[in-house]
């Protein structure tokens, strides 16, 4: 119909400046990180703290951007999977590693526990990286400095009783009331609206993680207890050997 052609063109559109809103960040983003790294000789007297700046923002941006990818993806509806078996422990290492820079800013600690052998799983790999990056970000950003994020997997059983690998993100951080935490996968809701945005983001990570696990035929739970911590879990299916 006319309707779903226009909402195409609108889709399209989106898509299209956003990716161009992001290509000229990242030389942005690049040289702001090697003049502050010292790889083009030491900064004048004062212009580190302009620098940072623009590191900031830049980064800022760039959050907003990928929200804004994230939502429009979300809005498109029925998530196309393309599943393969994929190896769970690799892939934790890979998504954690990307935040050991950040976790190191932040003084938190994030490590991974996955046991030798773990089989593998029938999952779409860049979307479950999506997924665990959104987890990710959460754990790091409400977790205070000196927590603990800790990202883990082992074989456990599904909702269906078939043999799976679950997989936690567990933080130290400021936890979620219980009340919220049902509604915390909504789209657009953040627990505390004046706490929130002290820490930025617009309320779209949690409602991509649950479409993205819903997709894999599963479900994403959290367990959580105010200025203790939080723990989202879900479990995967065994690819088919
Ligand atoms: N690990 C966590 N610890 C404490 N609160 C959390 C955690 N993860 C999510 N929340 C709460 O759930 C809300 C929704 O999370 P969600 O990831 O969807 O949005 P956001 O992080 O606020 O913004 P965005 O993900 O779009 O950057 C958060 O605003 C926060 O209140
Ligand atoms: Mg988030």
């Amino acid at each position: 119909t006319q309707l779903q052609v226009v909402d195409r063109m609108k889709t399209d559109f989106l898509n299209a400046i956003s990716h161009e809103l992001r290509t000229p960040l990242a030389p942005i983003l690049g040289y702001t990180e090697i003049l502050l790294g010292g790889g083009l000789g030491p900064l004048p007297n004062g212009a580190t703290r302009g620098v940072q700046a623009i590191a900031d923002s830049g980064k800022r941006l760039l959050n907003l951007i990928e929200s804004l990818l994230a939502f429009i993806r979300l809005d498109q509806g029925a998530m196309a999977l393309k599943r393969e078996p994929t190896d769970v422990a690799g892939l934790l290492a890979a998504v954690t590693e990307s935040f050991q820079a950040r976790a190191k800013e932040r003084k938190l600690a994030v490590t991974v526990h996955a046991p030798e052998g773990l089989p593998a799983v029938s999952a779409d790999p860049q979307e479950l990286t999506m997924a665990l990056n959104h987890l990710l970000d959460n754990a790091t950003k409400f977790t205070p400095a000196g927590g603990a994020v800790s990202v883990s997997a082992r074989q456990a059983a599904g909702a269906d009783g078939q043999s799976g690998v679950e997989i936690a993100v567990q933080d130290t951080g400021i936890g979620i009331p219980a009340d919220q935490q049902e509604k915390v996968f909504e789209r657009f809701y953040q627990a505390d609206s004046s706490l929130t945005r002290q820490y930025g983001g617009v309320g779209i990570g949690l409602a991509v993680v649950k479409q993205t696990i819903e997709a894999h035929g599963s479900h994403v739970t959290v367990e959580s207890e105010p200025g203790k911590g939080s723990t989202f879990r879900f479990v995967l299916p065994l690819a088919k050997p």
